[in-house]
Parts: structure tokens; sequence; C-alpha cells
């Protein structure tokens, strides 16, 4: 279906074509000044030069048709040749009622695609941090949006799982047990099902180990040497990365979980090591790498390039394989296994020249075609109040695991002052709230922008938050049972011509999902949504303010009423699902 301003574009078209112009010209915006009208039309302007006459003579023509139009309740010229506009009540809930029956509120979905996110990139053996909350959430609601819009998504986290961590963290539990198994190079038999650590200890070892290797050259040269043990596949060493691997995993899953985040694909950078011999190879064997200062590089950058884009190194000159190698090699393996339309990488934005070098060379050595596109979000730093990337009290790093409980916790006070509610339920609906606080606070923001993290703000069931939206979506679901205890029955409602202007600001709201989704989905952009839902729940509590629902006497009226904030609702749960919260029943 046609979303609103297509439709009303379609009107305000034929009614350019009737005054002798072209259709095109027809083309239907929100105003950008809503004291004057609900919606624009500039097309009389771009005309004017074709023509040869006043941009206004036009706007005149064409609004005296549209004043026959029943999807217009005014139109009007102004100088110097826009035609302003406000939509009809009939035209506007005929959209709405149509919206509510269609399964995806009015949606047009493109063609389907398969598309591949990669983020979190969370790296084994190491706590996740408050650094990790960007690229998790962000690409969590990326997925959703997608998914909404019908494509086949693949979510992957692409743990950074290979490299001297790897070997650091090896090398220190050998320092600590030198009499395990895995050490031992003679040994046959089957190793320990157990791990010999715990998540603790391993988020303690390698901040050590890592330590010890800048100061302590011998320790330095024995991590490397672990870590070739490890890549070259010494048996003890691959059974004590397993462990490392499924130690760590099962914590990031745990605190995902907390978040809601979930992945389809647990991938790392291991994953992916068998294909770099043979990449490298057909790279060396095309020419489009070549040797610079021992070092195997492919040049990228573009005659049409700005600044400076350094080559990307493929192969150090020492031999190792990077980063840059295994993205290059995981791309290889995602075109061969899934065949996507397009890769999307969620990362920090200081990697943003980083991707345009993997991306361009991935391009050059023909590991991925042009019809291929390959994406990076680069987002923004949290920072604390202080303008500083966040910090604990004690300017420590915080965990991941601790920010989220702070900020539950805090809910649940905010939760228990104001109500009598018993324990189990006030933590269960902190949880919820919570979370909906943190999400919102941060995906309400452009991505690529900094943003501070303010918990009082964040927290506050007022103003532009989640738990404000969430206090909506209660309010909404408080009147419905009202209705039902009345008697009223949801199946029997549905959605009328308005009567008042708050409720015709309410689907006027609602009516923007449509454009909202089409921004969201071309800009990879969960703001585009939260900005949808605070204007949509302000109108909600507008038209909650001013119109008495439940005692509204023509029973026909109230059910409309009902059947209108219920679709709110229904939309309002949509998209917080695709922020990646729910609400409760009630808060
Ligand atoms: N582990 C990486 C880091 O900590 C992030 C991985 C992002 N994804 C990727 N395909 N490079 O920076």
């Amino acid at each position: 279906m046609k979303n609103i301003l297509e439709q009303l574009s379609e009107n305000v078209g034929k009614a350019f074509e009737e005054a002798g112009y072209k259709k095109e010209a027809g083309r239907v915006s929100v105003s950008n000044r809503p004291d004057l009208c609900e919606y624009q039309c500039n097309g009389a302007m771009s005309l004017a030069k074709e023509f040869k006459c006043a941009p206004i003579a036009i706007a005149n023509a064409v609004t005296e048709i549209l004043k026959n139009d029943p999807a217009f309740e005014k139109v009007e010229a102004v100088m110097p040749g826009f035609i302003n506009m406000n939509i009809s009540s009939e035209f506007l809930a005929d959209y709405i009622k149509k919206m509510a029956s269609d399964e995806k509120y009015g949606v047009d979905l493109p063609e389907s695609r398969t598309i591949i996110v990669d983020y979190g990139g969370p790296n084994v053996a190491k706590a996740l941090h408050v650094g990790h909350l960007r690229p998790a959430i962000i690409g969590e609601s990326i997925k959703h949006i997608l998914k909404f819009m019908g494509h086949n998504v693949i979510g992957d986290v692409h743990m950074g799982d290979w490299g001297k961590p790897m070997g650091l963290v090896m090398t220190e539990i050998q320092d600590r047990q030198p009499d395990l198994p895995y050490f031992d190079e003679s040994f046959t038999g089957d190793y320990p099902k157990e791990p010999p650590f715990t998540v603790r200890d391993l988020e303690e070892i390698y901040p050590t180990a890592s330590a010890k290797s800048k100061e302590d050259p011998e320790y330095n040269a024995r991590a490397l040497e672990a870590t070739l043990k490890l890549q070259t596949g010494v048996r003890g060493y691959r059974a004590l990365w397993d462990h490392i691997i499924n130690v760590s995993v099962s914590d990031m899953k745990r605190i995902y979980d907390k978040l809601h985040v979930d992945f389809d694909l647990w991938n790392g950078e291991s994953t992916v090591q068998y294909l770099i011999p043979d990449m490298v190879k057909g790279m060396k064997e095309s020419g489009v790498a070549y040797e610079s200062d021992g070092a195997l590089v492919i040049d990228v950058k573009k005659d049409t390039d700005t600044k400076e884009i350094p080559p990307c190194i493929v192969v150090k000159s020492d031999g190792a394989s990077l980063y840059n190698t295994t993205d290059l090699a995981t791309i290889m393996e995602r075109v061969e296994k899934y065949d996507p339309a397009q890769i999307i990488y969620i990362t920090d934005k200081r990697q943003d020249l980083y991707f345009e070098q993997v991306f361009r060379a991935a391009i050059k050595a023909g590991l991925v075609s042009d019809k291929v596109t390959l994406s990076h979000i680069g987002f923004g730093t949290m920072n604390g109040k202080d303008g500083k990337p966040f910090k604990t009290r004690d300017g420590g790093v915080m965990r991941l695991e601790d920010l989220i409980r702070d900020i539950q916790d805090e809910m649940y006070s905010k939760i228990k002052e104001n109500k009598e509610i018993d324990d189990a339920e006030a933590r269960q609906t902190a949880d919820l709230v919570g979370l909906s606080a943190l999400l919102y606070g941060d995906l309400s923001n452009q991505a690529v922008k900094d943003y501070v993290f303010d918990m009082e703000r964040f927290i506050s069931f007022e103003g532009n938050t989640g738990p404000y939206i969430l206090y909506t979506i209660v309010r909404i679901k408080s009147i419905i049972a009202k209705y039902k205890a009345q008697g009223g029955d949801l199946a029997k409602v549905s959605i009328g011509v308005p009567v008042n202007a708050s409720e015709k600001e309410l689907m006027k709201a609602l009516s923007s999902f449509a454009q909202t989704m089409a921004a969201a989905e071309a800009e990879l952009a969960p703001h585009r949504i939260c900005a949808y839902i605070y204007d949509l729940a302000n109108a909600l509590n507008s038209f909650y303010h001013e119109t008495k629902i439940l005692t509204e006497e023509d029973e026909n009226k109230k059910g409309e009423y009902i059947a209108l904030i219920d679709f709110t609702r229904k939309v309002l749960e949509t998209c917080i699902d695709m922020l990646g919260f729910s609400a409760p029943d009630r808060m």
C-alpha cells in the first residue's frame, strides 16, 4: 500500500496534470511550518522557469482544482508559489483504517535481500565493558528494522578470538599452573573436560598478562610463541583455547541476554583462518597485492579521494596476518556461504578509515562483486557528564554488566518509592523499564554522534525517554483493561472519523509510520523510530488528556476511541520491539 505522502502526492499530481503541468510536480511533504498547514507542495516553484510565469499563478491554478478534492480540508496557494494543505478527517481516517488492517501497517516492503549484520565484536577473555554497549544494541536494532522490512538478516558477533591476546592468556595460565597437560607436548590422552579457570579468573588473567608482556621481553616472546602454537594447531593449545572460548562465550551470552541482544552466528576471527593462505596466494598471483617494505599490501587510493587513504596491509613483514586479513577472509566466506546483497559493520567511528580500506581492498581483489553493498556504521562515544568517555566513579573501565545492573537498580528504587508493590514484580518491572531507559537513551541519538549517559534523565518517566514511551503503552493497556471490565469487546470496535483536534493529531502522528520505516531502513537509523514514537506518545497523551474516553456516552464513539488507542499501542509495541525492549503490563 502507498504511504500517506505518496497517496497525497498522487492527488496533487493529478491536479497539476489537469492544470496542464507534469504530475511529478505534485510531490507532497510534511509541512515545515506546522503552524500554517499540515502538508505542503513546492512543485509550482520549479515549474515557473520552464513555463515562464510566476510560480504563484501555477499554484493558484492547481489550488483551484484541489479545492474540490475530498482528501483536503483546506488548500491555499501562498507567495511566492507554495501550496499549503490540511488533510481531511475522512481521508486521514480512511488511511488509518487501511493501515490498521495491513500486516505491516502500511509499509510497502522492498524486494527482500540477504543482509549480514556484523556487530557486537567482543574480544574473548576480556570482560564486556561499556564500550560494548553501542555496537550490540545499535546492531540488534538495525537487525530488527531490516527483518521488519522483510529481509533475510543474519547477525554475526564476529568475536576477536585469535590473535596475541590468546597467547598472553595461555602464557599466564602456564606460569600459574605449569603442570596442566595442555603444555605437555608428549601428552596423548584426553584433556580434562572442565576448564582450569573461571570467567572471573580470565578477566583478571588477561590484563595481568598484557601488563607483564610490556615489561618483560622474555614473557612477551613466550606469549608470541604460544600464539603461534595455537595458530599452527598444537593439540594442547587448541584444547586450552577451546576452554577459553567456551567459558568466555557463555558469559558473553549471559550478558547480551540482559540487553535482549541475540546473535545468529557466533563466528570469530578464528573461523576464517583456513581461508587466508589461499586468499593471499590469489592476491599475489593476480598482482593486486604487492610487496612493500617486506609487507604485502593492496593500494586502495582513488583519484577522487580528498584525504590520504593508505594501502591496506594484508600480511605484515614478519609474515603474520592481521585484523585486515581476517576481515577480508571473512568477506570471502560470507559471500561464499550466504551470498549476501549487503554486509553491514557496526563499530566505533574510529574504524571508519579502516573499513574504507578493507572494503576497497575486497572489491579490488575481487572477493566481492560490486553488486554487494558494504556498509560501515561508525558510532560515537558514550560520555559521562564530564564530556569524557564514561568511566566508573573511581575512573576505571565500567563493566557492561554493572552498567545494566545500576540502571535497573535505580529503576527498582524509583518504582518502590511510589508504590506498594511486591518485590518480585518490582524487580521484573524495573528490569524491563531500566533496560528501556538504557536502550532508548542510546538509540534516540543519531549513532554517529557522541552522547552523555545521564542516568537521571534516562530513567525519567517524562520527556524523550524509554520509560515515558513504556508509561504511555501501560496507560493504554490500563484503559483497555477497564474498557473490557465495563463489558467492552475489542473485536467489535473499529476506528472512526476523528471528531476533535487531538484525535486527528493522533491519527496524523500514526500516519507517518511508513515514511519513518523507509527512512530507518535507508539510513540504518534506529533514532528515526525513536523520534516517531516520541511524537506518537505525545499525541496519545494529549488525546488522553483532552478526551473523556471511558466516560464517553456515545457507545459507538467510545468504541472508536478504544480502537484508535489500541492500534496506537500496537504500533508503539512494534516500534519498541525494533529498538530491543518491551513493555510491562503495569508500572
Ligand atoms: N573486535 C573488534 C574490536 O574490538 C571489533 C570487530 C568488528 N567487526 C569486524 N568485522 N571487524 O575492535
